[in-house]
């Protein structure tokens, strides 16, 4: 099949939700994926930054395998020991808690909110959220995520979410009242345009939600497992959430959400009250706990430090070159590069030119390798960015 019928294809019977570019990918390796015509690109957006360890990780995709040919599903009527051992891991990895396992980001952040709400007896029930943050595509989660131009179209939204400006100390003390219940927080809004909350304000709004006894749930489905140099965003700032929330990474490419909890919350959730057809499935469960050991194995928390280093070095380099580049901002492997034109003509560019990148905000260009990217990738993909950057 060619790239153009497979696009004929979509364009007859796939909904058209997305704006996509015009390649097919048909094989992945590490950092390198390749079209239906075999032309290779370096990807460093994986999967909107799933794949952490790059594309078809060999000692994650063995294991697939290996658990395929034993058990892929189960309903969680029944106890498996790998949905069992993958909880376990998360908490000793991050706090004292209780892991409730669904597929995606959203399904994560809706678990988070019911289960404030339970918290909450019934008497608060308010989220405080922040402008411009992203936290999914569900009802609950859109209502959650502060921008319009997701909003439009889908109201009436739900009730109970509060929107107020990132980094604003004082505007989390106005917002909060005898109904607020929990904060919902991404310490680098991702889509928002890799925004870095500040040390200080998350140090006193940490206070401020203990004081209050207010939950503080820290939304790490793009930060977790790794991306930003510590297993989790959170452990960079001093602080310790409440609630946690992970998916993108957690499975190296397989759909896994995670919602972690502190016992005393988590134990508001009683059987019937929430539930998951496909959460922490054999096969999920075999394939995280395999990124982790992954993770772990290869040193890659070090790996990601020091390749954002010297990534973001570089790009800080294109910036002293460019004067149409605002920005370099990010951490670990969660890199942005604010513009004063528009990005989308640049991510074109370079996918002519073999690189994968992204654009959010419509002047960001978001960069996220994945965390094992070796340095010659880098150079190489740095390469293109100047070249196209050259011709704007
Ligand atoms: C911070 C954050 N939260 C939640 C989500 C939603 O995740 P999903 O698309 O898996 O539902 C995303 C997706 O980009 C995200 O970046």
């Amino acid at each position: 099949m060619k790239t153009e019928e497979v696009m004929e294809l979509y364009r007859k019977y796939v909904m058209n939700t997305y704006t996509r570019l015009p390649i097919s990918l048909s094989r992945g390796k590490g950092s390198r994926v390749w079209d239906l015509e075999q032309r290779e690109y370096l990807d460093f957006f994986p999967g909107w930054g799933v794949s952490c360890l790059g594309h078809c990780y060999p000692k994650v995709t063995s294991r697939i395998k290996e658990q395929a040919k034993r058990l892929i599903h189960v309903s969680n009527n029944y106890y498996h020991h790998l949905q069992a051992r993958l909880a376990k891991k998360i908490i000793n990895l991050s706090f004292p808690g209780k892991v409730f396992f669904c597929n995606s980001g959203a399904e994560a952040n809706e678990s988070a909110f019911k289960l404030a709400r339970l918290y909450g007896e019934g008497k608060r029930f308010e989220i405080i959220a922040f402008e411009n943050s992203f936290h999914g595509r569900t009802l609950a989660t859109l209502s959650a995520t502060g921008q319009r131009k997701y909003q439009e179209g889908f109201e009436p939204l739900l009730p109970g979410f509060v929107h107020i400006p990132f980094n604003d100390i004082e505007a989390v003390k106005r917002a909060i009242n005898e109904k607020t219940v929990a904060v919902i927080i991404e310490l680098i809004q991702g889509e928002g345009g890799v925004r870095v909350a500040d040390f200080a304000f998350v140090k006193e709004l940490y206070r401020l939600c203990q004081e209050k006894k207010i939950l503080l749930i820290v939304d790490e489905v793009q930060t977790g497992m790794g991306r930003t140099g510590k297993l989790f965003c959170y452990q960079h700032y001093g602080v310790t959430p409440d609630m946690m929330t992970l998916a993108k990474s957690l499975g190296g490419g397989l759909p896994i959400g995670a919602m972690v909890a502190k016992e005393e919350i988590a134990d508001y959730f009683k059987p019937g009250m929430h539930a998951s057809t496909f959460g922490g499935s054999p096969l999920v469960c075999k394939t995280a706990l395999a990124v982790l050991e992954a993770i772990e194995r290869e040193n890659l928390l070090k790996n990601c430090y020091e390749m954002g280093d010297y990534l973001k070095g570089k790009l800080k380099m294109l910036k002293e070159k460019f004067n149409f580049i605002r920005e370099i901002r990010g951490m670990g492997l969660m890199l942005a590069m604010e513009l004063d034109i528009l990005g989308k003509p640049i991510v074109e560019e370079c996918l002519k030119r073999g690189l994968l990148i992204n654009c959010t905000q419509d002047k960001v260009l978001r960069i996220m390798p994945a965390i094992n990217v070796k340095k010659k990738e880098i150079d190489k993909a740095v390469k293109i960015l100047e070249d196209v950057l050259k011709e704007q």
